[in-house]
């Protein structure tokens, strides 16, 4: 881990240049992520590409003006995530680690559970799982924890029916793999990354549709929730709860960003409401009748998942059409580097 850099990449949108505002907006941010590794000793660097320029290299350094030539970019870590310094930090200190963690007392487990919302554990010996487990924590690291321990590191509390084990904190609980039940670990792993309900951005949504589940939604304000918005949240958060294995094709959450709704609607979408999103084709069901209760919101998810009701929306070529006029016109107000890159030297 001798030279990261973190890179924000000014590209996607090729009509997005240098020096427009959103790139000045991130400066601070990069600024204040720069001082902070330095101070806490990390090996990562700051710096900024910018991929409108024609040879695609950087062109500027910041922060710490290490940016050398001979840059490889065999190991890149693309960041989807919210562009805080949070979001940005937490991530860098993620990757730039080991991809599997070992976890060698039972403080280190305790200080990692109470630190992260999902945490993966590998309990046991060298294995043929853990050449699996291993692979897929570095594909996944940009995701989620990955750490090993051996079974008397774990809290006796906690059983696991054989040795190797694959275990996933979350929820307050915990849930263990088992290859007949779950198929490949990867694909297991990449399910269960998620909370049973949380707030979900516009990148959790998108990255839980890549799982071909479908995501129940609240839609609530961004500030001040109402008394109704809080109300929708428990009714979710509780089908989410009790309801968890006949309802296992759902993630459930709540999300305060509505006009990323509106741009997956193409419509006016009412808040607080309920909304549950296909992300696989782009396809949205709304409920028909009003959900109040519990058992309206379980009859609506029924509803759902037998076909009677109708999915809106979806990939057909007329929606197509119709997107590619609502992007456009949503990209011109929209701001925001596209993707944070860390590269390995
Ligand atoms: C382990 O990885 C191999 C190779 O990718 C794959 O064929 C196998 O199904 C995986 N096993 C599990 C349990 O995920
Ligand atoms: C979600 O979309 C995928 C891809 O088109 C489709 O196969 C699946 O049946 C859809 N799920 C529902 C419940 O409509």
């Amino acid at each position: 881990y001798q030279n990261l850099y973190i890179l924000s990449w000014f590209l996607c949108l090729q009509f997005y240049a240098p020096w427009c505002s959103f790139c000045k907006q991130l400066d601070p941010v990069w600024h204040q992520i720069g001082s902070e590794l330095r101070s806490l000793g990390s090996p990562v660097n700051v710096g900024k590409a910018d991929a409108t320029s024609s040879t695609g290299q950087l062109t500027s350094t910041q922060t710490t003006g290490h940016m050398g030539p001979g840059l490889k970019k065999d190991l890149r870590y693309n960041y989807v995530g919210p562009r805080t310094k949070d979001g940005i930090m937490d991530f860098t200190n993620r990757v730039s680690g080991p991809s599997v963690r070992s976890l060698s007392s039972l403080q280190l487990f305790q200080h990692a559970l109470s630190r992260h919302d999902t945490l993966f554990v590998y309990i046991g010996a060298t294995s043929l799982l853990k050449g699996n487990y291993t692979a897929a924590a570095e594909e996944l690291i940009v995701h989620t924890y990955f750490f090993s321990a051996t079974r008397d590191v774990l809290p006796k509390i906690i059983s696991v029916p054989s040795l190797p084990a694959v275990v996933v904190f979350k929820d307050g609980t915990y849930f263990t793999y088992s290859e007949e039940h779950d198929g490949e670990l990867r694909s297991w792993i990449n399910r269960e990354r998620f909370s049973n309900f949380a707030k979900i951005d516009s990148f959790t949504l998108y990255a839980m549709g890549e799982t071909g589940k479908l995501v129940v939604l609240v839609l609530v304000e961004a500030e001040h929730q109402s008394e109704q918005s809080l109300r929708y949240k428990r009714l979710v958060e509780n089908v989410a709860a009790g309801n968890s294995d006949k309802y296992k094709s759902f993630y459930f959450g709540f999300m305060d960003e509505p006009d990323y709704i509106r741009g997956l609607t193409m419509s006016d979408v009412i808040v607080p409401s309920f909304i549950v999103v296909n992300l696989s084709n782009d396809g949205y069901f709304l409920p028909s009748v009003a959900v109040e209760t519990e058992q309206q919101l379980l009859d609506f998810l029924n509803r759902v998942l037998d076909g009677s009701i109708q999915v809106s929306g979806g990939n057909g070529i007329t929606q197509r059409v119709q997107r590619v006029v609502y992007e456009t016109k949503a990209a011109l107000s929209v701001s925001g580097p596209r993707q944070v890159t860390i590269t390995v030297d």
